[in-house]
Parts: C-alpha cells; sequence; structure tokens
C-alpha cells in the first residue's frame, strides 16, 4: 500500500470519467492488513514513521494524500466531478462482527429521525475535503438512524448467530445515498 500514491487505475483513467466517488473506512485494521499482508509504504519505502504505524493515522493520510491529488487533476479535467463518501455506519449489538454481535430492530427511527448536528460524523473525510473541489457525500448520519436496514441474520449465506449489520439490504439505504449524490451531481 503506498499511501502517497494515487492507485494507478485511477491516474490511468481519471480524463475518463465524469463523477468519481471514492470512499474507505472499515478495512483500516490490524486483522485485514495482516491477513492480506500488506505493507504501508510511504515515498517508495516501507514507512518508518511511528505515527504512521498506527491505521487510524494512515488511514488518515491516505485520504488526505488522495484528495490533495485529485483536488489539483480537477484543474485538467474541468468536466470531472469528485465525491468522497464518509464512512457507512454499523450497528452491532451486544458483541462484534466475529463475537455474536446482532442488529434485530425491525421498526425504522426508533432513535429518531432526525440528523440536527451540522458537522459530519466522518472528521477524516470532512477534513480532507475541506478547502478542496472535492465534494463530501456525507450519508454518515443519515445512516446511523437506519440501524434496522441492514441484512442481519438474512444473509444467503447466514451461519447460525453471525449477523451482518454492516452491510445493507438493497432496495435501501444506499439507495438513499444515490439520491444525496443525484442531487448533488
Ligand atoms: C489528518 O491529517 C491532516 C493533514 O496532515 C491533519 O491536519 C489532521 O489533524 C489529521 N487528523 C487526524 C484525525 O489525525
Amino acid at each position: 500500500m503506498h499511501l502517497d500514491r494515487p492507485p494507478a487505475f485511477m491516474r490511468k483513467n481519471l480524463h475518463r470519467f465524469v463523477v468519481l466517488v471514492l470512499n474507505t473506512g472499515h478495512h483500516w485494521n490490524r486483522g485485514k492488513l495482516r491477513a492480506n499482508r500488506w505493507v504501508m509504504y510511504v515515498n517508495g519505502k516501507p514507512i518508518e514513521d511511528k505515527g504512521l504505524a498506527d491505521l487510524a493515522n494512515a488511514k488518515n493520510f491516505t485520504v488526505y494524500s488522495v484528495t490533495r491529488w485529485l483536488d489539483s487533476q480537477l484543474s485538467y479535467h474541468p468536466r470531472l466531478k469528485v465525491f468522497f463518501r464518509t464512512i457507512s455506519p454499523w450497528h452491532f449489538l451486544n458483541g462484534d462482527w466475529n463475537s455474536g454481535g446482532s442488529c434485530d430492530n425491525t421498526t425504522p427511527l426508533t432513535g429518531g429521525s432526525e440528523v440536527v448536528q451540522d458537522k459530519s460524523s466522518d472528521e477524516v473525510i470532512e477534513g480532507a475535503v475541506r478547502g478542496t473541489r472535492v465534494k463530501l457525500l456525507d450519508i454518515t448520519a443519515l445512516s446511523e438512524l437506519r440501524d434496522e436496514g441492514h441484512i442481519s441474520r438474512y444473509s444467503v449465506k447466514a451461519t447460525q448467530g453471525v449477523n451482518d449489520c454492516l452491510h445493507w439490504c438493497l432496495p435501501g439505504i444506499p439507495d438513499t445515498w444515490n439520491e444525496l449524490l443525484a442531487a448533488q451531481v
């Protein structure tokens, strides 16, 4: 993982895009890093900076890097619109994804039906796009209201005691993200 380099497919294909939507989030953890045998690089070398060894800092650094690069590229691609989608929230109760967590509620909006905060729940993405021409697709707080919209125990590959309180049913909440995207485009 070259934290300071935009992905090759993006460098190569940017001129073909009219709308580009980025997102990142859940896979910035030790388990994924180890399982995928990822090694983090900056400046073409494995990272030496102790701060960046912390995955939260590595994610922040990467998000800022790619956002700044895209902002600089927008001058050459005046038709292009770039969005950074904020993190998709999860709703595991009484455990995590791998320790029996569940999301059994079936009634929408039991925790309230309004987002009143005027800043994003995803500080990293909000901070990275601030002052750039990359737009924020801010879906976190409104999706936090929809704990009943996850796949829960109803996945096709459902295993006893394993619930999916991260991914969403479709049709469902991500369709609302698309409506927000369409409105902003
Ligand atoms: C993320 O990186 C930016 C730019 O280096 C920095 O200003 C900001 O404080 C960092 N935010 C977090 C949450 O680490």
